[in-house]
């Protein structure tokens, strides 16, 4: 601050300065011609008045959208907050006294790469374009550091310098002249594209890529298709990870982790822990997406769009419920009960004032086909009716006729609507299962496919019903934790009523091979673990991440990806044909109507008891009477 009140005063004092060094021009102009905000961090050791041409040239701008701010800095200024990343310039002039040690300070202060941008100024003309004074520096690819080289009176060219790779020898790009008369001209190459992409060519650059595998054979079965099952995540993305760095003209180094890496005891394994310890650039293998590691890992792309979910068949309505209530709605079941009480009591009515008006008629008492004006015959009758049997007594009158034909087509109606609602829901499954707490608090069987992630996250989740699921199904105490195979998880689900955890794109696969056409269709799928899409993460702070991402991007768009996507992974299989499909009927339907017909057969037994016991009753009585009648006749017979 102090520096820029004291430019601002000497600005005064000077405007009257005759000629302004080129030098300043050029700077300004190059500036500029960026087209980007500024803010401009200058280490100048100038005389004073040329500082103020300088701050004065670069911060006047005809457009004031674009107008840069400049600071004039000391070399031991130590300020990390120069504003935004991407707005700031430095400006640095070769000649100064120990600048190397400023530059030193700056690599280490990571300030050589995206987004900063670097202005040197060299004044000496034998120079070569890279200066001594940054060549102990490795500027990488991703850094955008200009050298101004005065190549004459008035006349300067410029350059970008960088090196591919820590240790390589230096690469030049040539950016633009200046002199006097045309000002600043950029080269034609330098109009439109970014850095990263004129830098693509890496040429033969030995990136390390790791992949992981779970499996030790899959090594050897990367492209062939075979067991595709396996590590599939990985044999997607290694023939686009190739692409990418044949785009980049890279060669390669492959190290294989077993596993995408997880924070134990404070330290990171496998894929995660390589890119952590910079012994690769980018992970072959798409992970997830976790807070944890996106503080430790860069992530790029997310290639391929998969998710592990639990699938299951849909149980049948039968398991959660009775179909044999559930064909009529509450009301129609009190509405036909009221209906029945109602014919109930007319029948009755009828048959009490026929009864009554017949009375004078001594055929009528002897004739069994006449139903008695009683409530036990007339409920046998209406319940002979409700369960579609004929009934051997009636009623001889017109009324009565009436009344009874009423009664068996109202009962004939509701009971062809009840056993068509019982065909239908027969073949119909249950929907009620839509979340995880469902799915937990239902009948069905857990299994889960066993892979390092699966196993990971299974045993590390800490939300409720998450836990609960792991806790008292997937793994409950005592006994084997169910991490299967997929091809036995999908066999399992199969026959039904078994929920198993899969990365749904290889499972279906699996079920093409194993299920009918019909089964396809009531599937479902419940999202367990809280992760999104598997993310391809490269090294923090690799200096090929722009073009990592560039390259990524033109792999997705032409297809590339898709193609290997579409190659292994499977879509959700159409439901075509559900009619075809039929359900037989197994017991657990049936259940309610065997419960009531075995309950009517003990009942049935026990009277069928009682009426035996009953009937000893009266004959034994009758044989006592008998006797008695016999002794008191034999006996006045005596006397
Ligand atoms: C340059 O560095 C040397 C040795 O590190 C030191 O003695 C000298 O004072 C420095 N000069 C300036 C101008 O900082
Ligand atoms: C790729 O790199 C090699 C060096 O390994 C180089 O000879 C070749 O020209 C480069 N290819 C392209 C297309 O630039
Ligand atoms: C983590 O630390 C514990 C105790 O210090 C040790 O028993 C365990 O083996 C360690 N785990 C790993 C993977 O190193």
């Amino acid at each position: 601050m102090r520096v820029s009140i004291t430019l601002v005063s000497l600005f005064f004092l000077n405007i009257c300065n005759a000629k302004t060094d080129s030098v300043v021009l050029v700077v300004a102009d190059v500036i500029r011609a960026m087209e980007k905000p500024s803010t401009v961090v200058a280490t100048l050791c100038w005389q004073t008045n040329k500082k103020v041409d300088f701050y004065n040239a670069v911060t006047s701008s005809n457009d004031r959208s674009r107008v840069a701010t400049a600071r004039l800095v000391d070399m031991k200024y130590v300020k990390r907050d120069y504003g935004q990343d991407q707005h700031i310039v430095f400006v640095a002039d070769l000649s100064c006294p120990n600048i190397s040690d400023y530059f030193d300070m700056k690599k280490e202060e990571q300030y050589f790469r995206s987004p900063f941008r670097w202005i040197l100024i060299s004044r000496n003309e034998n120079d070569d374009i890279v200066p001594n004074e940054i060549s102990h520096i490795d500027l990488l690819p991703d850094s955008e550091v200009i050298v101004l080289r005065q190549v004459g009176d008035d006349s300067y060219d410029l350059h970008f310098i960088y090196k591919i790779s820590p240790g390589s020898y230096w690469r030049t790009q040539f950016y633009g002249t200046w002199n006097h008369e045309k000002r600043f001209v950029k080269s034609n190459q330098q109009i439109v594209e970014s850095t990263a992409l004129q830098r693509l060519d890496l040429l033969g650059y030995e990136m390390s890529i790791c992949y992981v595998l779970t499996d030790k054979d899959s090594i050897n079965h990367l492209t062939d298709e075979v067991n595709d099952h396996i590590d599939t995540i990985t044999k997607v993305n290694f023939p686009t990870t190739n692409h990418l760095l044949d785009f980049l003209n890279a060669t390669r180094k492959f190290i294989f982790a077993d596993t995408w890496g997880y924070r134990v005891n404070g330290s990171w394994n496998g894929m995660t822990g390589y890119l952590l310890r910079e012994e690769v650039e980018i992970g072959g293998s798409p992970m997830f997406f976790t807070s944890e590691r996106i503080s430790v890992v860069d992530y790029i792309a997310s290639p391929t769009p998969t998710r592990s979910k639990f699938v299951f068949q849909q149980p049948k309505l039968s398991y959660e419920n009775n179909l044999f209530l559930l064909s009529f709605r509450t009301s129609v079941w009190y509405s036909s009960a009221g209906l029945i009480f109602l014919l109930l009591l007319a029948l009755f009515a009828v048959a009490a004032w026929e009864w009554k008006k017949n009375a004078h008629d001594i055929y009528r008492k002897e004739d069994s086909g006449t139903l008695r004006a009683s409530f036990d015959d007339v409920i046998i009758l209406i319940f002979g009716a409700i369960c579609q049997q004929g009934s051997p007594v009636e009623l001889k009158g017109s009324l009565g006729r009436v009344v009874m034909l009423i009664l068996f087509l109202a009962l004939m109606f509701l009971y062809t609507s009840y056993s068509a609602n019982i065909v239908a829901l027969l073949q119909s499954s249950s929907s009620q299962i839509r979340t995880l707490d469902d799915l937990l608090h239902s009948r069905l069987k857990f299994g889960v496919h066993d892979t390092v992630f699966n196993r990971y996250y299974f045993s590390t989740a800490t939300e409720p019903v998450r836990k609960a699921i792991y806790e008292k199904k997937v793994a409950p105490p005592g006994t084997t934790p169910r991490f299967m195979s997929m091809e036995e998880g999908v066999k399992k689900m199969r026959k039904g009523l078994f929920a198993f955890h899969m990365e749904t794109g290889v499972g279906y696969k699996f079920v093409g091979k194993y299920f009918n056409e019909g089964e396809k269709c009531g599937l479902r799928e419940i999202q367990y673990l809280q992760v999104i899409d598997p993310w391809l993460a490269v090294r923090k702070n690799t200096p090929y991440k722009e073009m990592f991402k560039i390259g990524m991007k033109r792999i997705q768009e032409h297809g590339l990806q898709a193609r290997e996507n579409r190659l292994l992974y499977e879509k959700r299989p159409k439901c075509s044909g559900r009619e075809s499909n039929f359900v037989s009927v197994s017991m657990v339907d049936c259940y309610p109507a065997l419960l009531i017909l075995s309950y009517g057969c003990l009942v049935s037994v026990i009277f069928l008891v009682f009426e035996y016991l009953f009937h000893q009753k009266q004959t034994i009585i009758q044989k006592l009477t008998h006797c008695n009648r016999v002794k008191t006749s034999r006996s006045a017979f005596t006397n």
